[in-house]
């Protein structure tokens, strides 16, 4: 990681903190209500029943939640920002989770210690995608499940240049208002350029050693839900 990309993170890292007390009202804004459907779809194509999970880049810990609801053996909710962590114990209890502060990009577990990593809407953040490919597959056991959940660029059609007009024209600068954080909620359509493509990820996760890899577009193509498995032996 360079010292541009680890100023970058720590950027993040602080915006995060900043954002804990609208964080969850936003999201329920932004996504019209449906970002918890999205991660129950994430959850079910994690099949967690008794497993471990990892839930990289937890926040306010909804995905967590999800997972505990499904049951998950044991899950551990990471995030590098301890504001978010915070929120989440309290919204959520000791007993949901494993709260810890970790990042994403050197994750304190061992190698294979987990049946299943998940994330919802973290990758966009991630200064070192591959990197960050490379630690969840590291601390995935052979067989176990990848998903990744996250806002992607729409296809290029008229209902994808719809899409994107509405998120950069309305919703985006309505948050902004709403939140009372303009700079934080203009990084979120900034954070998608430069950000590959649904198709360009599926290759990454190839790359980084993923097999099984596929996603399903949600919500008319804006958001996508990437599954892989880590190899077995
Ligand atoms: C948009 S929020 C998503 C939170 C939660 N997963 C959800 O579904 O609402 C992104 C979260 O990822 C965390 N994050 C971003 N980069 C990270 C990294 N490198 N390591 C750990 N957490 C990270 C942020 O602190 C933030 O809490």
């Amino acid at each position: 990681m360079t010292a541009s990309d680890d100023e970058r993170a720590r950027t993040i890292q602080a915006m995060f903190g900043r954002l804990v007390p609208q964080y969850d009202r936003m999201n329920r804004v932004m996504s019209a209500g449906l970002d918890g459907r999205w991660r129950r779809l994430a959850v079910q194509a994690a099949q967690p029943q008794s497993a471990d999970v990892l839930d990289l880049g937890a926040g306010t810990g909804d995905l967590s939640r999800e997972f505990r609801r499904a049951g998950a053996a044991g899950v551990a909710g990471a995030d590098f920002a301890a504001q978010m962590l915070r929120r989440a114990r309290r919204k959520h209890g000791p007993e949901t989770a494993d709260w810890l502060q970790a990042d994403a990009l050197q994750l304190p577990f061992a190698e294979a210690s987990f049946d299943v990593v998940a994330s919802a809407f973290v990758l966009r953040n991630l200064v070192d995608l591959p990197g960050g490919f490379a630690e969840m597959l590291r601390v995935l056991r052979p067989g176990g499940r990848l998903v990744a959940l996250d806002i992607t660029h729409p296809p290029d059609d008229l209902r994808g240049r719809i899409l994107r007009l509405g998120f950069e024209r309305v919703v985006t600068p309505a948050a902004g208002l709403l939140s009372g954080d303009r700079n934080a909620y203009r990084y979120l359509p900034n954070s998608l350029s430069g950000y590959p493509t649904a198709e360009e990820l599926a290759e990454m996760l190839r790359a980084a050693g993923a097999a099984e890899v596929s996603y399903r577009r949600l919500a008319g193509g804006a958001v996508a839900l990437h599954a892989a498995r880590k190899p077995s032996e």
